[in-house]
């Protein structure tokens, strides 16, 4: 576990990404020319509580695993502003106003991006996945236990965008959107997707978007309920799914210490 891909070429530009999840940890060095993983991912269980110490020595223990000591990217289900953690979602409250970008280099000695979750997820999809090389205005909505959004304009990513907490009909969009939401009030899909259409309509009224990509894990099923969506956009699933978050952080990570070079 852990070992480069046999044949890997050693010569590519490498990053590393951690992707912090409510249940796992997972990290991997990742080929930045092609946003491939070099190698198997390592995955561990996200401690209880999850606070940002606790949380700090297991990326630490990934990336240790891996003998990485260059730049790498971290996602946290958060808003991110100047490395400050601001909100905690399905992780420990004490991220909240958590310095997580120094609190994360001291305890791996690397030099550390924290990034939000679902914007890692997006600039990913950007550029290597289903919105790759699109040069307008790609909103991608992660469906999940709550619903994460990225914004990316000609490549650029617009961060922090939380669009998934949109106020519709009085409620928290992510509330009887995400995937959480389904699961917890047992929708067919075709309940679901009323419930989509009326999200999705919202941010097309709001963003007019000229692609809309798809990720969570219920992305593997969107023949269930992306056809069901009657939208003028295109809606498409996301392409790289699960490592998503690992990519782009790795990505995002490497454009930060490329421009402080
Ligand atoms: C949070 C976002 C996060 C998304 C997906 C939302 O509840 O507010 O910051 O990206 O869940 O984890």
């Amino acid at each position: 576990m852990g070992d480069p891909a046999p044949g890997a070429d050693p010569t590519r530009t490498r990053g590393f990404g951690i992707d912090i999840g409510g249940s796992g940890v997972k990290g991997a060095p990742v080929d930045l020319d092609t946003g491939a993983l070099v190698g198997e991912r390592v995955r561990l269980r996200t401690p209880t509580p999850s606070t940002p110490e606790a949380v700090a020595k297991v990326v630490a223990e990934i990336v240790g695993s891996f003998g990485w000591s260059g730049p790498i990217g971290v996602t946290v289900p958060a808003v991110v502003t100047h490395g400050v953690t601001r909100t905690a979602a399905n992780i420990d409250d004490a991220w909240v106003g958590a310095e997580a970008d120094v609190l994360l280099r001291e305890t791996t000695g690397c030099d550390v991006t924290v990034v939000n979750d679902a914007d890692a997820a997006g600039y990913a999809e950007a550029r290597f996945g289903a919105a790759r090389g699109h040069q307008g205005t790609v909103l991608v909505t992660t469906l999940g236990t709550g619903i994460g959004t990225a914004l990316i304009f000609g490549g650029q990513l617009v961060p922090n965008t939380e669009l998934g907490h949109l106020e519709i009909d009085g409620h928290d969009a992510e509330h009887r959107a995400s995937d959480a939401a389904r699961d917890r009030d047992d929708l067919s899909w075709e309940k679901w997707a009323t419930r989509l259409q009326r999200y999705y309509q919202t941010l097309e009224k709001l963003f007019w978007p000229d692609l809309f990509v798809v990720g969570g894990g219920v992305s593997k099923k969107a023949d269930k309920f992306l056809p069901l969506l009657e939208l003028q956009t295109p809606i498409v699933p996301a392409a790289l799914r699960n490592e998503a978050g690992i990519v782009g952080a790795a990505l995002l990570a490497a454009g930060r210490s490329q421009r402080r070079a």
